[in-house]
């Protein structure tokens, strides 16, 4: 049964990489203020947990391996099966790869735009026609700050994530005329799985900390809204500060 109340009350989300980290917050989030979500992931028995603690009534566990066209259109099918519309498509699900143009190798390169380029891609491609017929969609497409700057040591998720800035604002072009809202979300340093293992300060965050994911989904909850309807082909930052400039330069 689809909520009356709520921000986003009655509408369907589609969130790849939805099983832990940014994605399982932004699902929690988006079923808070009233909407349906199916999580589509690689990891079953954690996407299953989240479902089942979202309930059944509200969320549903797809696997979904984002390379795979195929694996999407059984995700999207299932979407519409289930509660009958899609929405709100959030293309979330990443990896970070490490090193310089010189140190990455080719299988690390092609890995890397495999799943976070290529795999938004092909989101877009196999929902388009079940976003259409919402009437009023949004897709949110993670990128980074590595997708708004340089970044050392990460060719192949710097190329991607830009990539993903790209590919959101031709498609903003494409499929505004369809009601199709298409943004690209820029996060700064966020603590989930995906950073745990990493040492990095915050002295060259404005805001001198790293964010919850729960800030992240604050932002995702406003974009799968209609209180953002006039939004669309824009690269929202969300870092802290940290693209605005160089903190660290002292100047006497
Ligand atoms: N954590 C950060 O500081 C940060 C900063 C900027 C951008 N991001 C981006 O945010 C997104 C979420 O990252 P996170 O930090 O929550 O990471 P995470 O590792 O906690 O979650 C990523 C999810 O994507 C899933 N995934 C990976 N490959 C997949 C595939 N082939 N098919 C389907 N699912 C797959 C993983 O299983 C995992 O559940 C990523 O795109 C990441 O690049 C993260």
């Amino acid at each position: 049964m689809s909520a009356t109340t709520g921000r986003v009350a009655g509408r369907v989300a589609l969130i790849s990489g939805g099983a832990r980290g940014m994605g399982e917050a932004h699902a929690r989030a988006l079923v808070a203020e009233g909407a349906s979500v199916v999580i589509g992931d690689v990891l079953e028995e954690d996407g299953a947990r989240v479902a089942a603690e979202l309930g059944a009534q509200r969320a549903l566990f797809v696997h979904l391996d984002v390379t795979d066209e195929e694996s999407w259109r059984h995700a999207v099918a299932a979407t519409v099966d289930r509660f009958g519309h899609l929405d709100v498509l959030i293309n979330n699900a990443g990896i970070f790869s490490r090193g310089s143009v010189a140190e990455a190798t080719v299988a690390d390169w092609r890995r890397t735009i495999d799943i976070d380029l290529t795999g938004n891609f092909i989101g877009m491609h196999t929902a388009v026609e079940a976003l259409k017929a919402s009437g009023s969609a949004s897709v949110i497409n993670i990128s980074s700050i590595a997708g708004l700057t340089g970044f050392k040591n990460r060719a192949a998720y710097s190329a991607a994530k830009w990539g993903v800035q790209g590919l959101t604002k031709t498609s903003a072009l494409d499929l505004g005329p369809f009601g199709i809202r298409v943004n690209s979300v820029h996060p700064g340093s966020v603590r989930t799985p995906l950073t745990a293992g990493l040492q990095r300060g915050f002295g060259q965050i404005p805001l001198g900390r790293d964010a919850a994911p729960e800030e992240i989904s604050e932002l995702i909850v406003f974009l799968a809204s209609d209180e953002s309807r006039f939004i669309t082909g824009a690269s929202i930052a969300i870092d802290g500060g940290e693209t605005a400039g160089n903190n660290l330069r002292q100047d006497a």
